[in-house]
């Protein structure tokens, strides 16, 4: 059985990073990790500030759905006080750093579809849900949240057995945690001062989408578009090629990809 126990010191312990990961909020339970995080930043917390939690009893998804965030998951929002101009970037670099620590602690092989859903096989392995404040042309604060579904079994969940993945169902076997966690926080850090001194994330992350070139229905704001997913823009929209050949831009929004 894997090495498994979440605790402050467990993550932080000979860490190597410089500032991510390098204060940890730990808890057995919460409602969720993105409203510790949030009241912490809002307080001014050091960045790189990561609240972590066994489980979450009201885990919070993107366009306002649930996250379901059972004990054997990860749960994590990071705090961080990023430039305007690497706002766009952070769901590249959260989904990056998510495929890269699950490859180097598993040896699966993810890939994302837009803008950052993390699957192994075509189903979800992890969800990324980013909150920013921002004030004029000043970000007052981002928090990363990552749910991944690590030791779970999804027979026990059927509800979302469908669409959804584990690691330890892909393996197995239990997959350890804490290994996973400290991988990520470092490649979370790596990537953010990749993106901080001027680097760009956009190329990997558009070879790793499995969106790309496929049909898909994508849902935005109550409208549904159809079409190909012909690319995506550098600030990270979909640029989706619809039947008449009109070319939409889309922010955000949820893909379905179609046979
Ligand atoms: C999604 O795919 O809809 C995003 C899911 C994000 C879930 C994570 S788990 C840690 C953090 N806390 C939450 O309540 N949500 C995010």
């Amino acid at each position: 059985m894997a090495e498994d126990t979440l605790s402050a010191t467990s993550i932080t312990n000979n860490l190597g990073t410089r500032f991510i990961g390098r204060r940890v909020l730990y808890y057995p339970s919460l409602t969720s990790t993105m409203e510790v995080a949030k009241e912490e930043a809002r307080q001014g917390a050091v960045e790189g500030t990561v609240v972590i939690a066994d489980e979450q009893t009201g885990g919070r998804g993107r366009l306002k759905r649930a996250w379901l965030s059972p004990r054997g998951n990860i749960a994590l929002s990071i705090i961080l006080y990023p430039s305007l101009s690497c706002l766009s970037s952070l769901i590249m670099l959260a989904s990056l750093a998510v495929v890269h620590s699950i490859e180097s602690t598993t040896g699966l092989k993810p890939q994302v579809k837009w803008p950052n859903d993390v699957l192994i096989k075509g189903k979800k392995v992890c969800g990324v849900l980013i909150e920013s404040d921002v004030q004029r042309t000043k970000v007052s604060y981002s928090i990363i949240g990552i749910g991944i579904n690590v030791n779970l079994k999804l027979a026990d969940f059927p509800e979302i057995q469908p669409v959804a993945t584990s690691l330890s169902d892909e393996l197995r076997k239990e997959v350890s945690r804490l290994s996973l966690v400290r991988h990520l926080l470092v490649e979370v850090e790596r990537l953010y001062l990749t993106l901080s001194a001027g680097g760009s994330l956009y190329e990997e992350w558009r070879s790793s989408l499995v969106t790309l070139g496929k049909k898909v229905r994508v849902t935005a704001d109550e409208t549904v578009y159809e079409g190909v997913a012909e690319s995506v823009a550098r600030d990270g929209s979909l640029l989706l090629r619809s039947l008449d050949g009109k070319l939409t831009k889309i922010v955000a929004g949820d893909v379905t990809l179609r046979d």
